[in-house]
């Protein structure tokens, strides 16, 4: 930086604490990763801030959808059914899935999207949800054993807050955590991680960023999804998010491509295998 070195930490504060993240609780962590690989790129910290602000926006994407939680945490307390198959805490995860657009386009399909993913990954015993935004509310329809071990990241203090609290009501263990998976990966060791919608965002973030990062994740399987289509639905992604998979992995490791609806989910095996030996 030409005019000095401002403080990360002062930049940190600035940003959570202007009108429009001062509510949303993002982690901490994203913004010192943020300003770290922006300081250097820009002359001023005028520049630098407009540079971290705009990868934010694209990182958090307000845009999609965000509910209150305080309401729906209410909500989920008077439900007096906990039983995950009950039509109580159906009816309330769909009132969820459907406050963000990356669950809400799969509302129509969720039961199909699974049973689909499950035939071909085999049930998981232990599931990571990378990037999970609102779609641990779509357990009621994975049919997975309530022994499941579901730990779910995001950067949204508040988002985790909920979801534990869901995790709780229907009897899963409260395994969601805030975490940068990009900044700091999780180690834990599952049978699948779902990374879906987000592979193409995290280009734009740090262009390339998915190969070291699928690299370091201990899983058998990673099913990575991305949307099939552009927004308006005028022409097939797909062609660009093959590209997109294969160029950030080392060759014949993705076992298989399955569309499901509007998502294309590429299974992978063993993405961390040459790490993980
Ligand atoms: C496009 S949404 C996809 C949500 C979910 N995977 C789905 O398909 O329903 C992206 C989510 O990823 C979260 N996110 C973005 N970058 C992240 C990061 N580095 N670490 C953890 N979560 C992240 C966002 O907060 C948001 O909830």
């Amino acid at each position: 930086m030409k005019d000095g070195h401002p403080d990360p930490s002062k930049l940190i504060a600035k940003i959570l604490d202007s009108p429009k993240y001062r509510a949303l609780g993002v982690n901490p962590d994203t913004l010192m990763d943020l300003i770290q690989q922006e300081l250097p790129k820009h002359a001023s910290e005028k520049a630098s801030l407009k540079a971290v602000k705009r990868k934010l926006h694209n990182i958090v994407a307000p845009y999609l959808g965000e509910p209150d939680y305080n309401a729906l945490t209410e909500s989920l307390s008077d439900i007096k059914d906990t039983a995950v198959d009950s039509d109580e805490v159906r009816i309330f995860c769909r009132t969820v899935l459907a406050q963000h657009a990356s669950t809400d386009e799969r509302l129509p399909y969720l039961e199909s999207f699974y049973q689909t993913l499950f035939e071909a990954t085999g049930t998981p015993r232990t599931l990571l949800d990378l990037a999970c935004g609102l779609n641990p509310f779509a357990f009621p329809w994975m049919d997975l054993p309530i022994s499941t071990q579901y730990y779910a990241y995001d950067i949204i203090q508040p988002r985790i807050a909920f979801i534990n609290a869901f995790f709780s009501h229907i009897g899963l263990q409260p395994l969601a955590e805030n975490r940068d998976i990009l900044a700091s990966p999780p180690t834990q060791h599952a049978d699948l991680a779902l990374f879906f919608k987000e592979a193409h965002r995290f280009e734009k973030r740090q262009p390339g960023c998915n190969q070291l990062f699928w690299a370091s994740l201990d899983v058998d399987l990673l099913a990575v999804s991305l949307p099939a289509h552009n927004l308006s639905g005028t022409h097939s992604l797909i062609d660009q998010h093959r590209r997109l998979v294969h160029q950030n992995l080392p060759p014949n490791i993705v076992i298989s491509e399955i569309l499901i609806q509007d998502e294309i989910v590429f299974l992978i095996e063993e993405p961390g295998g040459q790490r993980h030996g």
